[in-house]
């Protein structure tokens, strides 16, 4: 049997954090082991919301850089940016003609986006291109964190709505979704997600930050009220949000976290988080520092093009379908 297709994407807007590794990117690099995957710098999903055009390039070659370095591998899977493959945008255009706006004005990110950043027909449409990246080389399962699952359902709805309109083209994707870690809250205010784009940097830890900046981003982190290391999300939201760090860097369950840091208080605790994060980023850093650029520039380069060789043939086969290619 062939094997399924994983598809993924990351929008490059600079600032890549621990929940985005924890709940979604070590599983990118964990499923090349079994899938033919798939993996995307979406740069065309990031100028939905205003980006420097002076700076916009090195964002998106950063981005590209610290994929590589987790551990993304050019030689069993595709890597590359967004733009360079026309096909997405053209299948989005396609899907938007049977996405329906009702649904449309209910997806919460947009809602959040529009409230902070006024609203523009992009960033509606945002969702519709997302499906369209998962759907045009006919994804099986796509490996994100929980706050895109309302965008999975969306996708799983156009691909039916196209196969019963147009004919059988599109397999219904599954999202893959962690246990744990699949939304790692702000340091600053665990009711809410760890964003890149929070205004205020103590709400993330990035995945190049400095030992220093670790330890004083753990070491300030909002807790919770006593001083009991107990894993209880509506009690001690902030602990639990660190035991979840703490887990899975260290391999330590949550119960065995509890045996061991329970009485010690939050600083003993705290202390041994920093340390965790620092000793797991350590080797993607070391990885980061030792990336050619002019070789990065190179690789993304040519996953694009065998990105636009494959997806021509299959973007060829909904034209077909639409009645816009015979
Ligand atoms: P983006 O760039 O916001 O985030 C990339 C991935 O990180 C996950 N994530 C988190 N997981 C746990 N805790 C958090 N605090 C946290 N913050 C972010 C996200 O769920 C995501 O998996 N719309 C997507 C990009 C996209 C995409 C796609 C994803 C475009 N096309 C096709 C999958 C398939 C986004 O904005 O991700």
């Amino acid at each position: 049997m062939a094997r399924q297709t994983v598809f993924s994407g990351i929008q490059p807007t600079g600032n890549i954090h621990i929940g985005n590794y924890l709940g979604a990117l070590r599983n990118w690099v964990a499923l090349q082991a079994e899938y033919d995957c798939i993996y995307c710098v979406v740069d065309l999903h990031a100028i939905t919301v205003p980006q420097d055009p002076a700076t916009f390039p090195a964002d998106r070659h950063d981005a590209a850089k610290v994929l590589l370095a987790m551990g993304v591998d050019p030689t069993r899977s595709l890597l590359y940016y967004q733009s360079r493959v026309p096909q997405h945008a053209e299948l989005s255009w396609i899907l938007s003609t049977i996405a329906s706006t009702g649904q449309l004005s209910r997806m919460t990110q947009f809602k959040d986006k529009a409230d902070k950043a006024g609203s523009n027909l992009g960033l509606y449409a945002y969702p519709v291109l997302m499906a369209a990246d998962i759907l045009l080389f006919r994804a099986d399962a796509v490996p994100v964190g929980e706050d895109q699952k309302q965008h999975l359902e969306l996708t799983r709805d156009l691909a039916e709505r196209f196969n019963a309109r147009f004919g059988p083209e599109f397999p219904l994707p599954e999202p893959i979704i962690p246990k744990t870690g699949a939304r790692i809250m702000s340091l600053q205010d665990p009711a809410n997600k760890m964003s890149k784009s929070d205004p205020d940097p103590e709400s993330r830890i990035l995945i190049l930050d400095d030992a220093a900046t670790i330890q004083r981003r753990v070491k300030r982190a909002v807790t919770d009220s006593g001083g009991e290391v107990r894993y209880d999300w509506a009690a001690k939201p902030g602990i639990s949000n660190l035991m979840e760090m703490y887990g899975l860097f260290t391999g330590a369950s949550m119960d065995q976290i509890e045996a061991d840091f329970g009485g010690g208080g939050y600083g003993r605790f705290k202390g041994a988080v920093a340390e965790a994060i620092i000793a797991g980023l350590a080797p993607m850093q070391q990885a980061y520092r030792a990336l050619d650029d002019a070789e990065v520039d190179r690789l993304l380069e040519e996953g694009a093009a065998v990105a636009r060789e494959r997806a021509e043939p299959l973007q060829q086969a909904v034209r077909r379908r639409v009645g816009l290619a015979v």
